[in-house]
This record gives structure tokens, C-alpha cells and sequence, in this order.
């Protein structure tokens, strides 16, 4: 794997005239708009990137963005990569190592989720403090490069506590409705069924989805701290169950966008 990053490194410096970011950042579905926010220098399709995998969804546009968004220089993943996909664990998590092989310092994800906690309603957004993995495989599992961390990396504090309060205070005093909790992963594409999200809430989710967890691992495994937040996009109360389509995902996600564009936006400039 070493050798493929220092390729696709090399390509992208190349392209870039060696652009040094600061900060990387993942956009989830329907999120994308915080490039609107980003003084754009450079914009490279995954598809042009030597080992970059490409994107097979149509509403996750597969590009690489580089630019200043609040003064900080930034790559942005407008589109990401899951495990549904067909890609492996170590694929879908490559965008991570390249961009920390650029320099970040820190990693920024968002995503669409559904709520399992009743209090957590849809449109309102939570944070993410802890994880459980339920995909089937750790992006870890290989043979561990001691170059890039360790064998066993601790998970005590995979989301950075500092951004997590920071967060809660920027939505507080902008009277956005803004939650924290524990992010269940899970491998899709099929959404869940009632018994699956009395389950996933039984467990101690308060969200779940389909993506983050690798991203935030291997960040983890290269000491990366993390900053997530979940836009809760579909009520998973078994309860009182609504059939959901990725339609209604994206459109509530869409209207949620500004209030959690703002709270990174706030908290990039204050890193
Ligand atoms: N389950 C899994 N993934 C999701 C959901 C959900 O309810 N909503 C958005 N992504």
C-alpha cells in the first residue's frame, strides 16, 4: 500500500503545485454544498487519480477538492466511498491515508443517518462522540505497517473532545437543534428493518449508517484526530416505522445542510 499512496502523492503534488493542506474532509450524501464555502484552487475527479477508487453512486460526484475555506487550506472528498460498493475496507479507506501522506492534521466527516434514539428527530443533527462497528471487517485487518501506526491502536477517544464541545457551543448559541451520541455502522445497502433498529438502539446506537466508522479508524490508526456529525435524515423507531427512500435521505439531508455546513465552517476557523 505504501508504494500506491507515494504514487497517487506524487500525482496529485504534481497537479497541484504542491498545495499543503491542513485539513481533510469528508461529505456525506447530500452534503456537498460546503464546497460552495471553499475558495477553490485545484478540483481533481477520482476517476483521473492514480488508485483512487471511483465512486459507482450517481448523487456522490467522486471529486477531490483543494482550496481555503476561513483562511485554513482544506482537501475536500466531495463524494466518498462504501463498503456496499464492492470496494474493500483498504480501498475505501485510501483517500484517508493519501491525504494524511499530503499532511493534514485533522479529519472533518459528515454523514446522513438514520435517528434510533426517539428524542433524535429527522433534520436535526448529532455529533458523533463514540462508534460501534458492526461491518463485517476492520480496515485495519493485514498486515499492519508500523510506518503509518500501530498494530493495536487504542479507540478510548476515537472523536476529539475538544471539537465535540466546540460544536455543541456553536449550535447552542445558533439555536440549531444539535445532539451527541454513539454512530452504529453497518454495511447496507438495505436499510434496516424494526427488529434490526430495536436491536442497533438496544445496543446503545442513537444513529446508524453506512459509511464513517473505516474513514475514522484508520484516522485513528495514524493519530489523526476526528471531528464527525450526522445528519439525521429518517426516524428508525420501530414503533412507527415509515417506509424511506434515498430520495427523502437526500432531501432531508439537503435541508439540513446549511445549519451543519455552518457548525464545520465555525470550527474549522477555530482550529
Ligand atoms: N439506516 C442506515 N443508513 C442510513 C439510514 C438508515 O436509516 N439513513 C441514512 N443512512
Amino acid at each position: 500500500m505504501y508504494q500506491d499512496i507515494q504514487e497517487t502523492v506524487q500525482y496529485i503534488k504534481q497537479r497541484t503545485t504542491n498545495f499543503e493542506p491542513e485539513i481533510g474532509i469528508v461529505l456525506g450524501t447530500g452534503l456537498g454544498g460546503l464546497v460552495t464555502d471553499i475558495e477553490v484552487e485545484f478540483g481533481l475527479m477520482y476517476s483521473n487519480i492514480p488508485n483512487f477508487p471511483i465512486s459507482t453512486l450517481e448523487f456522490h460526484s467522486g471529486k477531490l477538492i483543494f482550496g481555503t475555506l476561513n483562511g485554513k487550506k482544506v482537501i475536500a472528498m466531495q463524494g466518498r466511498l462504501h463498503y456496499y460498493e464492492g470496494y474493500s475496507m483498504q480501498q475505501i479507506t485510501f483517500p484517508i491515508r493519501v491525504m494524511k501522506a499530503l499532511g493534514i492534521q485533522w479529519l472533518f466527516v459528515s454523514n446522513a443517518a438514520g435517528s434510533l434514539n426517539p428524542a433524535f428527530k429527522k433534520g436535526d443533527l448529532m455529533v458523533i462522540n463514540d462508534h460501534i462497528n458492526l461491518q463485517p471487517e476492520s480496515p485495519l485487518r493485514g498486515r499492519n505497517d508500523a510506518n503509518m501506526g500501530p498494530r493495536f491502536p487504542d479507540m478510548s477517544a476515537p472523536y476529539n473532545k475538544r471539537l465535540i464541545e466546540k460544536a455543541l457551543e456553536v449550535a447552542k448559541a445558533n439555536d440549531i437543534t444539535c445532539h451527541q451520541g454513539v454512530y452504529v455502522s453497518v454495511t447496507g445497502p438495505n436499510l434496516e428493518t424494526k427488529a434490526e433498529y430495536k436491536y442497533l438502539r438496544i445496543i446503545g446506537g442513537d444513529a446508524v449508517g453506512m459509511s464513517t466508522v473505516p474513514e475514522v479508524i484508520v484516522a485513528n490508526h495514524m493519530s489523526i484526530p476526528v471531528f464527525a456529525i450526522s445528519v439525521l435524515t429518517d426516524e428508525g423507531f420501530p414503533e412507527d416505522l415509515q417506509p424511506t427512500s434515498l430520495e427523502e435521505i437526500i432531501e432531508t439531508a439537503k435541508n439540513a445542510e446549511p445549519k451543519m455546513t455552518h457548525i464545520l465552517s465555525q470550527l474549522i476557523s477555530a482550529i
